[in-house]
């Protein structure tokens, strides 16, 4: 799916960077996300930890980072008369179309979806819960549901690319029917992991060789810009409001993102941190100006900064560029 500070396009260059230094090792990335950066090093052999405050992100983080093998279902097999896990995907996408939550709020009420996408969404999410509710699914089965529920959704949103708005004409992409897809493991080492926790939490209980830290650079809340695809991670039909269907519970405002406490937050995270290798991957037009990340980070080795030209955040209208910088410190 699309995902607001992606580092999809830059992965490369940061991969270049830091293997170069570290060639294999233990990899941690707290403000892991939808697992875009991690999956790359699991791939690349690295035994990777991965963090995220966010339900949604975890359960693509389990699909992509914990999971080494497609998940089989088997109970669910049995239980729906299938014989493969292939069978679940077309029992899906030949479900009856249901008019529920999701339709009413999200294709009535507003414009992010079609009707006929919205009711063939609301049957795929009211199954998993029921899966879920009955335990015909583990816990990882439910979380490699919910990742491609959502991935399969976002493919058909009419949305530039966050629930924090609906477009206001049908863009091409919403016509399009939805289709259930599954996220598929990404190959690597056995024993990588996911944890659904603060990025402080996970920092300060992990040594590793490498750490990476990619925190929101600016105002824009996570949990509200994905008020969505949180709702259905969570199995919530929450009562919502406004032209974004913000459902109306209280949201999670990451110290990274407010303009009087983001340096504070660097500075507290890195107090508790024990790595090789420093990354901190941040925007020059963030929250902390580029000359306070450099004081910051100075207290911890020297500071080696590599600018990078990313697509970024890629909208409707097209790619546009931001400037990244990936700061790299070396504990020796
Ligand atoms: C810039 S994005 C990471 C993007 C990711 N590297 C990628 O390539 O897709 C920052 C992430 O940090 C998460 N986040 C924000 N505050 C956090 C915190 N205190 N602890 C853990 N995760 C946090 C957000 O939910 C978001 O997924």
């Amino acid at each position: 799916m699309r995902y607001f500070g992606s580092k999809t396009s830059t992965v490369q260059q940061l991969f270049n960077l830091v293997s170069e230094r570290i060639p294999s090792g233990t990899f941690c990335d707290p403000f892991g996300g939808i697992g875009t950066v991690a999956s790359y090093f699991k791939q690349n052999g690295y035994l990777v930890t991965s963090g995220d405050i966010l339900s949604f992100a975890h359960s693509f983080q389990t699909a992509r980072i914990v999971l080494n093998r497609p998940s089989q279902f088997r109970r669910l097999q049995t239980a729906l008369n299938l014989s493969s896990s292939t069978d679940i995907v077309n029992h899906l996408n030949s479900l009856k179309p249901i008019s529920g939550w999701l339709t009413r709020e999200y294709a009535q009420e507003r414009l992010f979806f079609t009707p006929t996408n919205a009711k063939r969404i609301d049957a795929c999410r009211r199954a998993i819960k029921r899966w879920k509710t009955e335990q015909l699914i583990t816990p990882k089965e439910h979380a490699v549901l919910i990742a491609s529920l959502i991935d399969s959704m976002d493919k058909v949103a009419n949305t530039a690319g966050t629930y924090y708005a609906f477009l206001k004409s049908w863009h091409r992409k919403a016509m399009r029917p939805f289709s259930f897809e599954i996220v598929r493991p990404v190959a690597g080492p056995l024993g990588c992991r996911a944890v659904l926790t603060e990025a402080e939490t996970l920092v300060a209980d992990n040594e590793v060789d490498i750490l990476y830290l990619d925190p929101p650079y600016n105002h824009r809340s996570y949990p509200r810009y994905y008020h969505l695809p949180e709702s259905i991670a969570l199995g919530l039909t929450p009562r919502v409001h406004g032209s974004a269907g913000m459902p109306k519970r209280q949201f999670h405002l990451s110290r990274f993102n407010r303009p009087n406490d983001a340096a504070n937050a660097l500075r507290d995270i890195l107090s508790q941190a024990k790595y090789k290798l420093l990354v901190f991957h941040y925007s020059d037009d963030g929250l902390i100006d580029a000359g306070e990340v450099k004081s910051i980070l100075h207290k911890y080795g020297r500071v080696e900064e590599h600018s990078i030209l990313a697509a970024g955040y890629t909208n409707v209208t097209g790619p546009r560029s931001i400037d990244h910088r990936l700061y790299l410190v070396n504990n020796d």
